[in-house]
This record gives C-alpha cells, structure tokens and sequence, in this order.
C-alpha cells in the first residue's frame, strides 16, 4: 500500500461510497458488502497492494502466536465467517469471526444496526446473531486460512433454553468443542460481556465467571483464549475478572466491549435522544475513554504477565498509538473502519511502523548515552558540527546565487 493509493481511495470512501451507503439500511449494507468481500476472497494480488501496509518491524508475538501486524478485526463484523480469508488481504493482522454461539439464531428485533455519525458510534442489537457452530466450522473448513491469524469469539447461545448459567457453561463448553482441533483457530476470545444478551445473569459476574474459566480448562484447549471485557467495569471488578482468569491460565484480555449507558459525554444530545425508543448499545467514540482506563489501569496492575488487547472507538492512527502506549499489545477496531474506510488499517499499520522506528533509536540513544557518556557525547558533536556545516554551504550557495554575496 502506497500513502497515496491510500489516499485516494479514502477520498472515494469519503466521498463517493459512503454518502450513497450510509443513506441506506446498516444490515443491508453489511450483508451486501460481506457478500461481495467473499468473492473478492481469491483476489488477494489485487487487494494486498491497495490496502495491505507490510513491513516486518510490526511482527509480533503474543501467547504464542504470530501476528502479521497488530492491528486486528473485533468481533462482530464477520460474524458467521464468510469474511475469514479475504480479511488479511484487506491488512489486518489478525480477525476475530464472531461472537458464534453453538445454536443457531436469528438476531433480535429489528432494528439491529443504527448509525450515529456525529456521536461516532454504532446501536447495535444484534444480540449473539449466529449461524451456529457447526455450520460457521464447515464454511470456514472449506476456505484457505493457512498464514492467517483467525480467532473465535465464542458466547452462549441467545435462545430460551439456555435459560440457567450451568446450561450457559455446557452451551459454551459446545462451541470450543467444535472449533478446539481446528488448525486454522489460532486463538479464541470468550464474550462474557454481551449487553444485548437475554440471560438475567451475567457471565462478568465473579462467582459465575469463575465456573466457566474452571469448565473451559477442563476442555485442554491448546490455543490461547482472550477474555473480552465489559466497558463499564470498575478497576476492582475487573481485577478480580483478571486474577482469576490468570489462576486458570487465561492471560489474554481484551478491553473492552461495547457501552451500555445513554449518558456518556460523547453522544450527540439530539441523536441519543433519536434512539430512545431502540434497545441496543454503543460502539465507537464512546468506548473509547474507558477502554484506554482500563488498560493503563491493567497494564500497571499486573505487568507484563498478561497480553491486552485495546478496543473501542480506534479512528485514527493516534488514536491506536495511545492504546499502545496505554499499554496495550494488540489492538482491534470496527467502528472506525466503518466510517473511515477499509484503508484506515494500513494507515495506522504505516504510523506505528514509523513510530517504532523512532522509539527504538530514542531507546538505542538513551542506552548508548548511559553506558558511553563521552563516546556518544563526542559522536553527536561531530554529528552536530557536520550539520551545521551542511547547512552553512547550503546557505552560502543559496546567498551567492541570489547575489547577496
Ligand atoms: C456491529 C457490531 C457488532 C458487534 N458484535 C459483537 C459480538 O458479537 N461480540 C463481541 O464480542 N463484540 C461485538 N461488538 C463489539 C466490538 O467487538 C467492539 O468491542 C466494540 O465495537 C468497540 O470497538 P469499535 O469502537 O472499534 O467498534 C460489536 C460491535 C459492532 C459495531
């Protein structure tokens, strides 16, 4: 990806794509454009040079696995999996299908996807919309996902049966059972922050928590699993979520889900009050702040034993270099991509590569001045010298030739 193909394709984003999308319906427009992203699945030589941003400085490693880059696709956007191969071609370093929940089921009462543009968020109400484990893994068995980093989001199945948190647990228990011994399922994300879910009880609940991380243990899955949490949680409720993950083995956690609460400063007065009547929760800027809390808050908390990924209200370049530099490993985004443009991925891959770059000469810097204070110190007064000298005869040249000299 070139910094100007990028550019123009995000004018035509701004310009032409979205004004025409965003007059019309959310689902529809998502379902048109996860039917079109399947078929452009293959066309990877096309895609990779539009949008993909490569460079090996943003190569990670977390809990095993090999990120591309760390910029990821959250869960929700491809719910069902019909966009797991074409999402690396489009730049993301990893992408999360789901949240999948072992039954099938149809999604709640429409309207399930409302746009808020001045708020910078999303409604969503989708409330665990799911094709089922079983039919999700055989589509996903038959695409090409070997080199790509793919990830289930997994949560308990919306339907009325599952109506006790022990018949939670086995429906949950169901869905890793299925995808456990999948070689393309890198790693695993456990939703137990869903606000759009009907179950009175709640799985962020301590005790409840608990009884699952205790039954997914059991299961001996290899792949790592990453705990998404909820936005609105106290540091104290959240530490003790963290502390018994980590008894369990559980390291990864995501920070966070979506907001639940009408009043937070960021939405526009006049388009929360528009929503009034709608179920649902937010995406978007109003994530943002409390998920850069949390993870500062974690980060220092519990060190480098854990792995944190930053979610919620990523539009920009900046805005996933201050999950990074809260704190945060990886990073994941929808909302932004969603009115920014796909390109926006390789955009922010390009910044972080840069700032890397530059951190790691500070770091080299810094270390090169303690340990050799006078050889770094005569070092940078010739390098100084040198570039005052440049400048001079730049100067010089520039005064003769406009005859000042
Ligand atoms: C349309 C939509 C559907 C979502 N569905 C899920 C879901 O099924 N499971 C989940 O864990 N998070 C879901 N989320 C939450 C996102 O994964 C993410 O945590 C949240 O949107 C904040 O990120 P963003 O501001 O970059 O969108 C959904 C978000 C959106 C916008």
């Amino acid at each position: 990806m070139s910094k100007v193909t990028a550019k123009v394709f995000e004018i035509l984003y701004q310009n032409l794509f979205k004004p025409a999308a965003f007059v019309m319906d959310a689902e529809f427009i998502h379902d048109t454009i996860t039917r079109f992203g399947e078929v452009l699945e293959n066309f990877d030589f096309v895609l990779s040079p539009i949008f993909s941003y490569k460079n090996t400085k943003l190569k990670k490693k977390n809990l095993g696995i090999t990120f591309e880059n760390p910029i990821g696709l959250a869960a929700g956007f491809d719910y069902d999996g019909h966009l797991a191969q074409v999402l690396k071609h489009v730049g993301f370093g990893f992408n999360t299908i789901g949240t999948v929940t072992n039954l099938p089921y149809k999604g709640n009462e429409k309207p399930r996807l409302v746009r808020l543009p001045e708020s910078k968020s999303i409604l969503v109400n989708k409330g665990f919309k799911s094709e089922g484990a079983n039919l999700i893994a055989k589509r996903l068995d038959k695409k090409k996902l070997k080199g790509h980093t793919i990830g289930i989001s997994v949560g308990s199945s919306n339907v009325a049966q599952i109506d006790t948190i022990n018949k939670a647990i086995d429906d949950y228990l169901s869905t890793f059972n299925v995808f456990k011994n999948k070689p393309y399922v890198k790693y695993f994300e456990l939703n137990i922050s869903c606000p759009n879910a009907n179950m009175s009880e709640s799985f962020s609940d301590k005790k409840n928590f608990e009884k699952l991380v205790k039954a997914i243990t059991k299961l001996k899955i290899k792949q790592p699993i990453f705990v998404k949490m909820p936005n609105e949680i106290s540091f104290q409720k959240s530490d003790e979520l963290v502390s018994i993950a980590m008894k369990k083995g559980i390291y990864g956690f995501i920070f966070s889900n979506l907001v639940k609460k009408r009043d937070n400063s960021t939405f526009n007065k006049k388009e929360i009050k528009s929503v009034k009547s709608f179920k649902g929760n937010f995406s978007g800027r109003p994530c943002f702040e409390n998920s850069n809390k949390l993870i500062k808050h974690t980060r220092a908390k519990f060190g480098n034993d854990i792995v944190i990924v930053g979610c919620g209200g990523i539009f920009s370049p900046q805005d996933a270099m201050e999950k990074l530099k809260n704190g945060a490993d990886l990073v994941q985004l929808i909302t932004g991509m969603i009115y920014n443009g796909p390109q926006l991925i390789g955009q922010i891959c390009e910044k972080i590569a840069a700032f890397w770059v530059i951190n790691s000469i500070e770091i080299w810097v810094k270390i090169s001045i303690v340990a050799f204070p006078n050889f770094t110190q005569t070092t940078f007064w010739y390098l100084e010298m040198i570039w005052y000298n440049i400048n001079e005869v730049i100067f010089m040249k520039g005064a003769i030739l406009n005859g000042r000299c």
